[in-house]
């Protein structure tokens, strides 16, 4: 098989018009793209802190043709929203400014092979490239990130990140409150010099890179005025490693109408939790009603406390006898080793601003999609990390082959699959999100495993899905069947076990 090379770096980096070379077929044939965007990745100075200048990245970008509304500004340090449309023919220009290799990844968009920001499409700092693609997705929230081999970690977490929202008319038909507010959760360390804090031991590529505060859509200790309205809230969890338990400071329940690949069903229903339990890149959506506050009101966004799941937690029974000698996570150890998983975090303020109340209509939600496809192949995969490092079936990244894709990594497009993930391939024991390109899929069902008693009840397994969370000694089955045939990537989540090799090519054969 081959597999050219399909990434087009035909142009230098500050070019007027960056013109697809005429070499290169269009993804859309004759048809011209409705929407051209640029993104450009460059070097920023947020002031995270006042009157300090924290070196970041961002991405700047700027609609070239096209609804001028396909691009919103973020705040803070965030990347602008992507605001698309179901069936829209997108392109977009790619321009790497940031002193190192690069590449975009299109998160839970189902992307062709080429536009889908394999690590060995990253290009170099000075030059870009263009991807095309027609907008697949049903409406909600997706995201878009670097994804070079080894950098994925920490451009991300300096500032390399950006939502995609998709719509549809169909939309308008469920009553969705007119209020549509996103939140992107970033959790960081900031020093007293207003510096990000990126790794500062071995303990961070074991665990992840933690924070201690979280930024909200990039702004720090987030204050948000909301209407005595329901609105809708999506949910991002845009961290390298952190896990969420999401809640409402008053103990108010959290109401899930959508997951990482849209709403639920009718079917499916609104999924009501005392918690959420959100891993590293998954999204939720919620219906909030802030008019069952009184005026004035202040409640806050929080992440609970869980057992800890890191190595400290993990070796101290979270919570157990040495957690308690120990004087638990917040206690010596805890100071220590910097912030764990699992710690409580606060993470937004909400003040109810008086106005005119509405009260919350009934939602409808929408009839599923037909996607019943048949199929009975099946797929194994057995996590393990030991020495440091993750494994997928024995297996790291191939830095030698970057096109490397096992016998036990081929499934085909258009049929169905069941994949089972095992997460007691030895070593440390601890979770894992996993994530697959160019799809969305079910999750079948969870066996087995040390879950927390504490976060069980807030895991959202309804819906589509493009990651999902896998403790320890679990057994997680999914079924999926991916549109486009292509080489595509599976991996974990966390981005420093990712950047660590926990990655690897799988393969949607077209068998026909
Ligand atoms: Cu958001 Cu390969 O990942
Ligand atoms: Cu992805
Ligand atoms: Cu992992």
């Amino acid at each position: 098989m081959t597999r050219r090379r399909e990434v087009l770096k035909a142009f230098a980096a500050g070019a007027a018009t960056l013109a697809l070379p005429r070499a290169v077929q269009s993804a859309f044939g004759a048809q011209e793209p409705d929407v051209v965007l640029r993104l450009v990745a460059a070097p920023a100075t947020p002031a995270l802190r006042p009157d300090k200048k924290t070196r970041a990245l961002r991405y700047a970008g700027e609609v070239l043709r096209g609804r001028r509304d396909a691009l919103r500004p973020s705040t803070g340090n965030l990347g602008p929203t992507l605001d698309l449309r179901r069936g829209e023919r997108v392109r977009i220009e790619v321009v790497n400014r940031i002193g190192a290799e690069t590449v975009i990844h299109w998160h839970g968009m189902i992307v062709p092979e080429a536009a889908d920001g394999h690590p060995h499409q990253a290009v170099p700092s000075g030059s870009g490239y263009t991807v095309e693609f027609t907008v697949r997705n049903p409406a909600g929230t997706y995201l878009y990130h670097p994804h070079p081999y080894r950098l994925t970690g920490p451009q991300t977490y300096y500032g390399l990140a950006g939502l995609i929202i998709v719509r549809e008319p169909r939309e308008s038909a469920i009553g969705l409150p007119a209020q549509d507010l996103e939140l992107v959760l970033q959790d960081r360390r900031i020093d007293g010099d207003g510096q990000l804090v990126f790794k500062r031991s071995m303990m961070d590529d074991m665990n992840g890179v933690l924070g201690d505060r979280v930024l909200v859509n990039g702004v720090d200790d987030a204050a948000l005025k909301v209407a005595p309205r329901p609105y809708r809230l999506r949910i991002a969890n845009v961290s390298n490693a952190r896990i969420y338990k999401l809640a409402w400071s008053d103990d108010r329940p959290m109401r899930v109408i959508g997951a990482d690949g849209g709403l639920f069903s009718r079917a499916e229903g609104i999924q009501e939790r005392p918690y959420v339990t959100l891993f590293p890149f998954q999204r939720i959506e919620l219906l909030e009603d802030f008019g069952a506050r009184p005026d004035g009101a202040e409640i806050a966004l929080v992440s609970r406390e869980f057992s800890g799941m890191d190595m400290m937690g993990s070796m101290m029974g979270g919570g157990g006898m040495m957690g308690g000698m120990m004087g638990g996570r917040g206690g010596m150890m805890g100071g220590m080793m910097g912030p764990s998983q699992g710690e409580e975090l606060h993470i937004a303020r909400f003040t109810v601003s008086p106005g005119a109340r509405s009260r919350a209509t009934r939602i409808k939600l929408p009839q599923s999609e037909p996607s019943v496809r048949e199929g009975n192949h099946e797929l194994y995969t057995q996590l393990a990390f030991r020495h440091m490092r993750g494994f997928l079936n024995g297996r790291r990244f191939d830095t030698q082959d970057a096109m490397a894709v096992a016998e036990d990594e081929r499934l085909p497009a258009r049929q169905t699959s069941v994949w089972t993930f095992a997460n007691d391939g030895g070593g440390m024991a601890m979770p894992h999100p996993m994530h697959v390109h160019g799809v969305q899929f079910r999750i079948l069902e969870r066996r087995g495993g040390d879950v927390p008693a504490d976060l069980r009840e807030g895991l959202i397994d309804t819906g589509w899905h493009d990651t999902f969370g896998i403790f320890p000694g679990e057994r997680v089955r999914i079924a999926l069947a991916p549109e486009i045939p292509g080489l595509f990537m599976y991996h974990c989540h966390n981005l420093e076990h990712e950047d660590g090799g926990m990655m690897r090519n799988c393969l949607f054969e077209s068998r026909t």
